[in-house]
């Protein structure tokens, strides 16, 4: 059995989740008093009976620089806020997170910047989250890592605290040798990776991925999905698998059913003049997206007159990331070609793209799924994109058709999307009008091979499947 290194420094609980983000958004009153209110993403909702049951506590970021808020309640959540600076944001968030591996791990789709002053920041913020980890999780507890922004920390974590089981899990693709080989700090990436006991990957190409990396990054050993480490306590063998994240999808499929928001989908095709044909994009403003190339078919079919008279593209984009220069950029452009659009095709009172850089609660998501004929989701590489998933759990009316890129992790499983290649335009065309003119029937087939899908293999499953793989790894 492991042994508890600093049993003096040991905390009380027995799950413990490291993410980047806390579970919960800073908000002020009008009054000017601070409170939490929660953000509700599906990594919570799946989370939430786990933290319960295990005494659990979230240990994460707020988003704003300034002193840690440190251990506090919210929605009856045990939290640990850890503290940014100004400067760890610039550097460590902004920068090493979001300007170096975001993009290096996307397959270079914007061109990642290497700087040694951010590598430093995100070593010594890592080891600020391996700290609050190992000072709140009990003796043998579960410890769960999560995502690129805190790969150092499985390693960090376990030369404080031998004793505790560590899974992480990368949200995001990882990419090719030859891609990630590019990174000056690869073996040290790895190598922080390999703290953990499991780690976890959307798609089976990432672990593949990720065993190469091992073997010629770190010149590991590896065998099927099993390294082996040598470190201090001697040989140990990590496991790297694939375990494909979902989606609540009995909860959005309850939100997508109520009268108010099925009013609402209704009421927002009215808003738009009753089209024939309302195609919708949902994505954070990335480059990873595809919202481009997306816009750029639509352009290209409205001057050619294939999509029929009265079509309308509703695109919502959400503000992310907007300190960074190629999240600029790319809102530049986006807004570029939309007023083109709008410009050359649009008549008064009637525009052909509604684009709301805006974020919007789960009740008008829903509505807006419910209402689209076609759903496009087209990134040029994503680890999973749960919008395609979230568009499937809606349509409890079987209607409605996706495009699915499938350079996403989705494409895996919801293969009965009319999947595409973003960067092949016409053959993105093409999709589009078949997705916009097929018949009911072969809707419904898609869309029901589809639901099964979403229903069978929702967050609750993700999350019990990877901590089972977890309990059972080899340690
Ligand atoms: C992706 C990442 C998450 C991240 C989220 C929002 O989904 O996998 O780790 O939290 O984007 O990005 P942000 O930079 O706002 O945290």
């Amino acid at each position: 059995m492991p042994t508890v290194t600093n049993a003096a420094g040991a905390g009380q609980h027995d799950f413990v989740v490291v993410a980047s983000r806390l579970p919960v958004d800073r908000v002020e009153d009008p009054d000017g008093e601070a409170g939490w209110r929660p953000s509700p993403g599906g990594l919570v909702t799946a989370l939430e009976p786990v933290l319960r049951e295990a005494d659990g506590v979230w240990i994460g970021w707020s988003g704003d620089a300034g002193p840690a808020p440190g251990a506090f309640e919210a929605n009856g959540l045990d939290l640990v806020g850890v503290g940014l600076s100004a400067e760890q944001v610039r550097d460590y968030y902004e920068g090493f997170c979001n300007t170096t591996l975001w993009p290096l791990y996307h397959d270079v789709i914007s061109a990642p910047q290497f700087e040694r002053r951010w590598w430093e920041a995100y070593v010594a913020v890592n080891r600020s989250f391996a700290a609050a980890a190992a000072a709140a999780a009990a003796p043998g507890a579960t410890v769960w890592v999560h995502d690129y922004q805190l790969q150092l920390v499985p390693r960090m974590l376990r030369e404080q605290r031998a004793d505790v089981r560590i899974g992480f899990f990368n949200h995001i693709p990882f990419p090719g040798y030859e891609i990630f080989a590019q990174l000056p700090w690869r073996r040290q990436v790895v190598e922080g990776l390999l703290g953990a006991d499991l780690l976890g990957f959307q798609r089976r190409a990432d672990a593949t991925n990720f065993l190469r990396a091992c073997r010629r990054a770190a010149g590991l050993l590896t065998k099927g999905n099993t390294i082996r480490v040598r470190d201090a306590d001697g040989v140990r063998e990590v496991q790297a698998a694939a375990f494909p994240i979902s989606i609540d999808s009995a909860a959005l499929e309850a939100i997508a059913r109520r009268d108010e928001v099925r009013k609402r989908a209704a009421d927002i095709r009215l808003a738009l003049g009753r089209p024939d044909t309302l195609l919708l994009g949902i994505d954070r403003l990335d480059y990873t997206k595809g919202i481009l190339h997306r816009l750029t078919a639509y352009r290209e079919l409205l001057d050619e007159g294939r999509l029929g008279p009265h079509v309308v593209l509703v695109q919502v984009a959400s503000p992310s990331r907007e300190r960074v220069e190629a999240y600029r950029t790319l809102r530049d452009e986006v807004e570029l070609i939309v007023s083109r659009i709008n410009g050359e095709h649009a008549e008064v009172g009637s525009p052909l793209v509604h684009y709301l850089h805006q974020s919007y609660p789960r009740e008008e998501m829903a509505a807006l799924y419910l209402a689209a004929d076609v759903m496009l989701v087209t990134p040029l590489r994503d680890g999973m994109n749960l919008v395609a998933k979230e568009y499937v759990a809606c349509r409890y009316d079987e209607r409605g058709a996706l495009v699915l890129s499938e350079f996403t992790g989705a494409a895996d499983e919801l293969t009965s999307a009319f999947l595409v290649n973003p960067h092949d335009i016409n053959g993105l065309k093409d999709a589009i009008v078949r997705a916009a003119t097929v018949s009911p029937a072969e809707a419904r087939r898609r869309m029901r091979s589809m639901r099964r899908q979403v229903r069978e293999h929702d967050v609750a499953h993700w999350a019990a499947t990877f901590l089972d793989a977890l309990k059972q790894a080899p340690g």
